[in-house]
């Protein structure tokens, strides 16, 4: 059942109007005045307002709005004895619904209200779709301490206006850090606005963050808001800052100092009001030792530090979220022992990412309701251990005590494992293997011969 509040400080209104609606089977609650309106839309869950514009205390336009702010759910209607035009359309722009000149008319009454609360049904529907839609996207998964730690740092700083740097390798979840510190904070109604600055030119970087007025540059044939001024009352998400121009940065700087922006080949200064959050899979700190970034920027930047581990890190959120991707895509799929032995060996390069793909991968070519080591690193196209970035396979480990030999013998036998490891890697090619340890073929035969390691015969040398 519907609850409708009427306001309105004639009696007479409130008694006629109240049966009106409670012979239609509405739950009615009455107010004399806007203010006591208020404490009953705090108290009672109101689907839909009656308000009068002409009351003692607080006016019903000014009530209108701060209704709409603080109650953006409940359907408003605004009933006047003293209606103009004017007063209509300022009220249907502060939000609300109709406006019903008094004598009110019964039928129009009864089909006002009908209509108001099939509108806010719709409302709360849209608003409900959309917020299931984006929670999705920025629900971060992990049971490990490692995520749990970013989870609990994400929710302390989210409250705050603090500038936040994100940091963490290719695809360890960077962006949906962002959004779910978006989502957190106060601005969470605001926008949510990304700048990948590795991805625009050097020379357009400045009228994406700034804007330009017509005419700033050749190619600017009208005006264009830039991404701060887009993001005024949210959260602006700065991407791969590390790959921002000298000059870039400099301005980002001076907007952070002074909270203002001027368009290029603009004269006026605009007001914002941005939180920046930033990410970055480089060492901030040594590209300003070697000048590439400046300091008092990384510096202004770098209020809240958040480092997202990379999943080799945290090997037990990696079932979970293959899991959760692949329920994602209407599957479920048993893993097998050997399986997650499998998953929590490999190293990940590409991070969750690269975890996603996999389950995209399995969606579209596995068929089967549980899945082993073997079909993994099939689909994977890769051999648990063995990572791009060069990493040596788990199964071999150095052996016990190098550490306490002396020099030469560790050397020896570190560069017996080395060379071991990288023959097979490469084939068992003498010269792919030396040319990717940058030393030559002949050098190498010589080092083989030396540790006695032997080519595996079926690999020719080409
Ligand atoms: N903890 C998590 N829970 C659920 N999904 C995640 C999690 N972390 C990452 N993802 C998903 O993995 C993918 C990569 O994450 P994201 O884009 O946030 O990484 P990134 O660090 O910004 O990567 P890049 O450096 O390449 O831009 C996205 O599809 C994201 O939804
Ligand atoms: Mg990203």
């Amino acid at each position: 059942m519907a609850a409708i509040l009427i306001i309105d400080d004639e009696p007479g209104i409130r008694l006629t109007l109240g049966s009106i609606l409670e012979d239609e089977k509405y739950k009615v609650f009455t107010a004399e005045d806007a203010l006591l309106g208020l404490e009953l839309l705090n108290k009672e869950k109101i689907n839909l307002v009656f308000l009068d514009v002409l009351l003692p205390r607080l006016g019903g336009m000014e009530a209108l709005e701060q209704m709409r702010r603080d109650f953006p759910a409940v359907e408003m209607v605004m009933i006047s004895g003293h209606a103009n035009v004017d007063m209509a359309v300022r009220a249907v722009k502060l939000g609300a619904f109709d406006f019903l000149e008094k004598p009110l008319s019964l039928d129009k009454v009864l089909t006002v209200c009908r209509n108001a609360l099939v509108m806010q049904k719709l409302r709360e529907e849209n608003r409900s779709l959309k917020k299931s839609a984006y929670l999705s996207q920025v629900e971060i998964i992990g049971t490990s301490a490692a995520i749990k730690a970013v989870r609990e740092m994400v929710k302390q700083a989210a409250v705050s206006d603090a500038r936040i740097l994100l940091t963490g390798e290719n695809g360890a979840g960077k962006e949906v850090i962002a959004r779910a510190i978006h989502l957190g904070s106060s601005r969470a109604d605001g926008p949510f606005v990304e700048v990948n600055c590795a991805a625009i030119p050097e020379t357009l970087i400045e009228s994406e963050l700034f804007g330009h007025e017509k005419g700033a540059f050749t190619d600017a044939v009208s005006s264009r808001k830039g991404r701060f001024e887009i993001a005024h009352g949210g959260t602006l998400f700065l991407d791969e800052i590390g790959d921002m121009s000298p000059s870039a940065q400099a301005k980002v700087l001076r907007v952070i100092q002074e909270q203002k922006i001027e368009r290029l080949g603009g004269e006026k200064t605009i007001d914002t009001d941005v939180r920046i959050v930033a990410a970055t899979n480089k060492n901030l700190e040594k590209a300003c030792e070697e000048g590439r970034f400046r300091q008092d920027l990384l510096f202004r930047l770098n209020v809240i530090p958040i480092r997202i581990p990379p999943l080799r890190e945290r090997p037990e959120d990696i079932p979970l979220l293959l899991c959760h991707f692949l329920k994602n895509l209407g599957m479920e799929l048993e893993l097998e022992v050997d399986a997650q032995g499998f998953l929590a060996a490999y190293e990940w390069p590409g991070n969750v990412r690269e975890l996603k793909n996999l389950a995209e991968r399995i969606a579209v070519m596995y068929r089967g309701s549980s899945i082993n080591a073997a079909a993994l690193e099939d689909l994977l196209g890769k051999k648990s251990g063995e990572s791009p970035a060069g990493g040596r396979p788990g199964k071999d480990p150095l052996p016990q005590g190098i550490f306490d030999r002396n020099f030469n013998d560790a050397r020896d036998c570190f560069e017996k494992h080395y060379l071991e490891f990288q023959l097979s890697k490469n084939g068992g090619i003498i010269s792919r293997t030396a040319e990717a340890i940058g030393i030559y073929p002949s050098n190498l035969h010589a080092k083989l011969r030396k540790h006695q390691i032997t080519i595996p015969s079926t690999k020719e040398e080409r």
